[in-house]
């Protein structure tokens, strides 16, 4: 009658998602399930016998006196977003730590494991893309207002000018007049573009080739350009210009941090199966624009795409952000990574 229940709390727990693992009143490891073999990457034999410190190592030092104190006191334990690396990679976990007490023998560890870096992409990502629309929709709201004002002004400072007689008051109408025209040049920016996007079936390389060409005419020489193309990737829908605008606005950012040994490549690479905030697509294209300049100001990096954020003294902070929007409309995202020596620009478009 017992091996009946027996092979189904077995078959229950090769079954569960979560990582469960087991270990004696020494810490050494007694069993693991299904789960915890694929979240460590090793087997069961391979697991088993082995001290919790071999196959994982916590990010602070609590976690594993956490384990130790669950088993002198028997209390239990939860930790969230706790940091561990295995041996093949870094994971976050959430954590729970059960005493199992046996009447016949010594206690042991209920350890259970919930890898979380996937929610915590999603979120990261939803709050990226909310903040985003959030900025945008201010600063839109604030260039509309200053848009029709500002025709006001030059169009009664032209006017003023036919009136003057003499060349030296001719001069300030025209300061007031060349400022108008920068001013609205900024506003254009900040308006982005006017057009609904012309959303046609595009090879993505086309547009890279494009890109290319205008970071020639700009930059000639100067640039060490590599391109390293993945050639399985399928066509995706989008609007042409407005792609080029946005990798030759995150290509131009870099090219101006480079100096004389700079490199600059962009690469294209299909996923699968990837998710973008919290919609999953099939395949998703992936464009990487990385350079190997100085790296992106650590305090510029949290909000590095938002509209009128800036490291350059001339620079109007609106290249990321027009960027950002435009990928956005075409349902992807843009992420990067940063350190000295190498910045990389992940454009993530998905293909459908
Ligand atoms: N590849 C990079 N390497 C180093 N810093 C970068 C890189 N890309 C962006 N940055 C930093 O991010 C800032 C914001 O870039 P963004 O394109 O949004 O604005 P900008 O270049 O300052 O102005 P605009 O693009 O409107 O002319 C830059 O000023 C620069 O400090
Ligand atoms: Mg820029």
């Amino acid at each position: 009658m017992t091996s009946q229940p027996n092979r189904l709390h077995q078959l229950i727990l090769e079954n569960l998602h979560t990582s469960v693992l087991l270990f004696d009143e020494q810490m050494l490891i007694l069993y693991v399930n299904h789960a915890a073999e694929m979240l460590f990457a090793m087997s069961a034999r391979a697991m088993v016998g082995r001290q919790v410190e071999e196959i994982m190592q916590c990010e602070s030092r609590e976690t594993i006196d956490q384990l130790h104190n669950v088993l002198e006191t028997g209390n239990p334990y939860t930790g969230r977003e706790i940091g561990i690396r295995t041996p093949s990679q870094r994971l976050t976990v959430d954590c729970t730590v059960v005493p199992l007490d046996d009447p016949d023998g010594p206690r042991t560890l209920l350890v259970e494991l919930q890898q979380i870096d996937r929610q915590i992409r999603i979120t990261h990502e939803e709050q990226l893309i909310s903040q985003q629309q959030a900025a945008q929709e201010l600063v839109r709201g604030l260039a509309h207002e200053i848009k029709n004002p500002l025709g006001g002004i030059r169009g009664a400072a032209q006017l003023l000018e036919l009136e003057l007689n003499e060349d030296d008051l001719k001069e300030y109408t025209r300061v007031i007049m060349k400022e108008a025209d920068r001013l609205r040049n900024l506003v254009n920016r900040l308006l982005g573009p006017n057009q609904l996007p012309k959303v046609e079936e595009l090879n993505i390389h086309e547009v890279l080739e494009r890109v290319r060409q205008l970071l020639r005419v700009e930059y000639g020489d100067n640039l060490n350009l590599h391109f390293d193309y993945d050639p399985s990737i399928p066509p995706i829908m989008g609007d042409a210009d407005q792609l080029i605008q946005a990798i030759l606005n995150i290509a131009a950012n870099a090219a101006r941090e480079l100096g004389e040994d700079g490199e600059l490549t962009l690469r294209t690479r299909v996923l699968r199966q990837f998710t973008i905030g919290s919609r999953r697509y099939k395949h998703v294209a992936e464009i990487d624009i990385e350079d190997n300049g100085p790296g992106i100001p650590p305090e510029l990096r949290e909000t590095l795409f938002l509209p009128m954020v800036s490291g350059s003294a001339d620079g109007a902070g609106l290249g990321l952000s027009i960027a950002q929007s435009m990928v956005a409309r075409h349902g992807g995202l843009i992420e990067f990574e940063s350190e000295p020596g190498r910045t990389v620009f992940m454009v993530y478009l998905p293909v459908e």
